[in-house]
């Protein structure tokens, strides 16, 4: 088995390259309207956004960045099949223009956009984000009627083109068993507010380069492709930046679209790339060892389990977890510009897989000290 990925750098509001109907889910998250660091690229793309930024006109910056948005959520909704679904990860504004401090609820602009547009909303996940940074608290201190509450999460907002999705042949139906959740990850990974992804690996991108190009982690978008999609399904993020979908994808044994406009990430990606082998059945290795402490510490203390998985002959909670599978990484290869593939093993047993190392183009600037152009 094996899967293939494609990066295209090129503008997200044509996607010339990808069919209509063709994506089974969309992972992505836009730059945030009315957050400083994506200012630029609004600016840039529309010169009416500055000119409402000198009038001091709030509102209007808010709604014409969204516009700006709005042509690449057209596009997600013709590429997106029936039944498929999108995850976007976007978080509110707090800004002061022209003296007024305010919320810009970007998640329920795009929420109701894409809803007009046609998709059904789902119910969204909160990704808690704790700070203990001192500037949290917002406004007045401890006089009442002038502070604010602190803005500590972001929404994964989760919508569906159509009606549910159907599994209508033995293929699918298989393919789905096979790419079933562990329960007790079924009950942390569907809940509706997401405590902390601390503690999740990331694949090895500069923890600066992470935070100047708005990544998110690692995790959060492996989960949303083990929940929303299975195995051989194709995944696009149209704001690819760093990559996370796409490794997402490839650790996850599903095909992937990503679009970028920023040609610069080509080397974070490539440097990424090269250690995605040893890194995802790293993050496999994980998830099994993650269900056998949990199986030793459910028998301890509720008795044996009735289920027992065929793969890997471990006790699971549910009939539906017996097909349960991970198909390790063998092989990454990049096969031309911005085209990857990976190739899978059907033993469910990780080996000790030692990945060449893919070499960075000699004279190419090392990722880690690479400037983002915004
Ligand atoms: C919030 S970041 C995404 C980060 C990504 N999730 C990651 O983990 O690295 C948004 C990305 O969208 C890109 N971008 C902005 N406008 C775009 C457009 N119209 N088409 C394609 N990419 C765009 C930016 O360059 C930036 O890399």
């Amino acid at each position: 088995m094996n899967t293939k990925h494609r990066v295209f750098f090129q503008n997200a509001k044509k996607m010339k390259a990808i069919k209509s109907g063709s994506i089974d889910l969309v992972v992505t998250s836009p730059p945030y309207p009315m957050i400083e660091m994506w200012d630029d690229i609004f600016k840039n793309r529309n010169p009416k956004v500055k000119t409402a930024f000198k009038e001091g006109n709030g509102n209007a910056v808010f709604e014409l960045m969204h516009q700006g948005l709005d042509a690449v959520w057209d596009e997600v909704v013709r590429v997106l099949k029936n039944g498929g679904f999108a995850c976007i990860n976007i978080g509110d504004a707090v800004r002061t223009i022209n003296g007024n401090f305010m919320l810009y609820p970007n998640h329920s602009r795009i929420l109701t956009f894409l809803h007009k547009k046609g998709l059904s909303p789902l119910p969204a996940i909160i990704w808690r984000k704790q700070t203990n940074a001192p500037n949290k608290f917002m406004g007045s201190g401890v006089l009442p009627a002038g502070a604010y509450v602190t803005l500590e999460h972001e929404y994964i907002l989760v919508l569906r083109k159509g009606g549910k999705r159907e599994f209508g042949t033995e293929k699918f139906r298989a393919a789905r068993q096979n790419s079933a959740l562990f329960w007790e990850e079924r009950n942390q990974w569907f809940s509706d507010v997401w405590m902390d992804l601390k503690g999740a690996r990331q694949n090895q991108v500069d923890k600066n380069v992470r935070k100047r190009s708005g990544a998110f982690p690692f995790e959060l978008s492996y989960r949303l492709i083990n929940m929303y999609s299975v195995k051989g399904d194709t995944v696009l993020d149209p704001f690819l930046g760093t990559g996370t979908t796409m490794f997402s994808a490839m650790a996850s044994c599903r095909n992937s679209a990503g679009i970028e406009i920023d040609k610069n990430f080509s080397e974070v990606i490539d440097a990424q790339f090269s250690s995605i082998v040893n890194f995802s059945n790293d993050h496999i290795n994980e998830r099994l060892r993650r269900h056998e402490a949990f199986v030793k510490e459910r028998i301890q203390t509720k008795g044996p389990l009735k289920h027992t998985n065929h793969n890997y002959g471990f006790p699971v909670i549910m009939n539906q977890e017996k097909n349960l599978m991970f198909n390790p990484l063998k092989s990454a290869e990049k096969t031309g510009a911005g085209r990857f593939e990976i190739g899978y093993s059907e033993d469910p047993e990780i080996k000790n897989i030692q990945q060449q190392e893919y070499p960075v183009e000699k004279g190419k600037k090392n990722y880690q000290q690479l400037e983002l152009k915004m």
